[in-house]
């Protein structure tokens, strides 16, 4: 959680580092603030949304060319003005030696501060950041052979932190450098191309945050510090040795990273899904054909897969082990990472845990696949960020190819993992002689067909679903059934709809409903059934009986022809039907997305940025 943004260049700093924040702020958004320097350093910091600050630098624009900037997830400490970064040294003459920006914790922040406070150092704030700059002050201003040195000041400092951080240093007394380091949240630096013989460097936590200034990006890895300045960028360990961080060409481009022509990233991502599905699915055949990934292992030897994911990526791997144990007959456990990794998972040969991860750097996950790891267990990654820390620690990576997510709610990086998961299951049948060529001739077509069947689905249940968005938008609770294939997408729904309408909602397997959530259906309670043509359709119809015999309101998603559906719902949200029924899910979420949506914007919540949350959870 939390953005880090860096700017030196000929542009004006400010104007650099708003659209840098802009583009982080689906990291945290309750509070930012940036620090430039002109002779001295000037701060500019507003609790709120980041128009607060682009206000505020409207009115008082700052004057350099050098600074930081932060988007803030309150971890320590509430969104007030105070508590935001940049977090500057104060007390006697250390008030001004240095600017912070951090995101992560400080463990030891409680002792550090103390210690400080004994130096006489001046805190303002309830943060653990702050004591960040008061170290850096002290050992900046000190007498120790770091003085004076700003590089050997962080240095330093690094070795007295404790915790996991991304942290970036401005001097005032050197106007054209940025000190950074990172040591568990991601951290990259940008460049452009030399015009009039000058680059401009950024700084980010993510590579969209560099656009469209940066051309080429190096990511640091952990235990490293950079010297940057205006004429270019020096990596060193912690320790001193020098390292060599390959500059590469960024790929993604400014346009992938706006809104177009919606009003929410959240309706652009939803409606990207027929292409984002056709570019995955291309990526893994040739021709008639599944291919064999590209993951360094023998999936035929695989006999045990641990998915390891959260929230929706989670949903994602309960199908996920539907479609390994259907297709390739792998014993299959779904972990939520934060469970798996305090406990003392059982490794034997033939396992492999497979990290499902949108954005690369949930921190549970990403300790998951640390502790998998630690215990030689083979770890492979399903994620979208490829140049993100899970894609770098993994020994495979499986790309979802969706383009970069920013709405905070995951719309098409869900659907993307479903299809990946489903071809690789696909994948591993193929690798362990389950397949016939028919049966991967039949699925190959099946696969084919989705992204078409994603577009019709989207196009012909809207007018159904602004119609109960309009009827049940006021209602304070929602349940959602679903069973086999549909369980996680009952899940899934009330996800989306408790992150961005704040609606009390819960997803249950509609064969479990009967053993005491039943008891809270009455004549207001809408109960969204899914309910398409599949092996579970006649259980789930009977499940649907139960409901309506104690008047809940129904709500079908099925198939638009399915006469019983119609007769027992009050209104049924069209769904395709695909050729293999594994891929229903695929189809299924797609008419709650949309619902989540409506229901967000008639009860007037910010569907992009809703409250408490931050989409890259890099805390624990
Ligand atoms: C956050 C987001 C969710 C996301 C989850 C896992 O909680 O708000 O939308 O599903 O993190 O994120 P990941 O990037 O690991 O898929």
């Amino acid at each position: 959680m939390c953005g880090i943004a860096g700017y030196i260049g000929p542009k004006p700093a400010d104007q650099v580092l708003i659209v840098a924040l802009e583009r982080l702020k689906y990291r945290g958004y309750d509070s930012a603030g940036m620090a430039v320097v002109n002779g001295e350093l000037h701060l500019r910091r507003a609790a709120g949304k980041l128009k607060m600050l682009a206000d505020q630098i409207d009115a008082s624009p700052v004057d350099g060319h050098c600074g930081i900037a932060h988007t803030r997830w309150a971890t320590h400490g509430p969104p007030t003005e105070a508590n935001c970064h940049p977090h500057l040294a104060n007390g006697g003459r250390f008030t001004g030696a240095v600017a912070v920006v951090h995101n992560g914790i400080i463990e030891n922040h409680d002792h550090l501060r103390r210690e400080l406070i004994e130096q006489g150092c001046i805190f303002q704030s309830e943060t653990d950041t702050e004591v960040i700059p008061q170290l850096l002050a002290t050992i900046y201003l000190g007498d120790s052979t770091a003085a004076g040195d700003p590089v050997a000041t962080v240095r330093a400092a690094l070795a007295r932190l404790e915790g996991s951080f991304a942290i970036a240093a401005i001097f005032p007394d050197h106007p054209d450098r940025i000190i950074a380091a990172r040591q568990g949240s991601p951290l990259i630096v940008g460049r452009s191309r030399i015009k009039d013989g000058r680059r401009e460097m950024l700084l980010a936590s993510d590579i969209p945050a560099l656009l469209p200034h940066a051309h080429e990006m190096a990511i640091l890895d952990d235990g490293v510090i950079v010297d940057i300045r205006s004429s270019g960028a020096v990596f060193g360990t912690f320790s001193g040795v020098p390292v060599d961080a390959p500059f590469k060409t960024i790929e993604v481009t400014a346009d992938a990273v706006s809104k177009g022509r919606f009003d929410t990233f959240m309706e652009k991502e939803i409606a990207e899904q027929p292409e984002v599905l056709a570019r995955l699915i291309e990526s893994r055949l040739r021709g008639e054909a599944l291919v064999e990934p590209d993951l360094g292992l023998d999936l035929a030897a695989v006999n045990h897969i641990v998915f390891l994911a959260c929230g929706t990526s989670w949903h994602a791997a309960l199908n996920g082990k539907r479609y390994l144990e259907t297709l390739a007959r792998v014993h299959v456990e779904v972990d939520i990472s934060s469970e798996y990794r305090y406990r003392n998972p059982v490794a034997s040969g033939g396992t492999l845990v497979v990290a499902i991860s949108q954005s690369g750097e949930t921190a549970d996950t990403l300790a998951g696949v640390r502790l998998a790891k630690a215990k030689f267990i083979p770890v492979i990654g399903l994620v979208n960020v490829v140049t993100s820390t899970i894609a770098r620690e993994a020994a495979g990576v499986m790309p979802l190819f969706a383009g970069p997510e920013i709405g905070v709610a995951s719309t098409k990086a869900y659907t993307a993992q479903l299809t990946a998961l489903y071809l690789f299951a696909a994948q591993a049948a193929k690798a362990k002689g389950l397949l016939s060529p028919e049966a991967e001739r039949k699925l190959v077509t099946a696969v084919r067909k989705l992204p078409g069947q994603v577009e019709s689905t989207l196009k012909n249940s809207e007018s159904a679903v602004i119609e109960v968005a309009d009827l049940f938008a006021a209602a304070s609770d929602t349940v959602f059934l679903g069973r086999g294939g549909e369980h996680p997408t009952a899940l899934e729904g009330a996800l989306k709809l408790k992150e961005i309408a704040y609606v009390h909602a819960s997803g249950y397997p509609a064969g479990e409903f009967k053993h005491g959530p039943i008891a809270q259906v009455t004549a207001k309670l809408p109960v969204i059934c899914l309910c398409p043509r599949d092996q579970l359709r006649e259980k789930m119809l009977s499940n649907i009986q139960e409901v309506k015999a104690r008047a809940g309101r129904i709500i079908g998603v099925g198939q638009a022809d399915d006469r019983e559906l119609r007769d027992l719902a009050d209104l049924v949200l069209p769904v395709a039907r695909p050729d293999d029924e594994l891929l229903q899910p695929i189809l299924s979420i797609l008419p709650l997305q949309r619902y989540a949506y409506h229901v967000a914007v008639r009860r007037k919540c910010d569907v992009d940025q809703p409250r408490n949350l931050a989409k890259s959870v890099t805390v624990e």
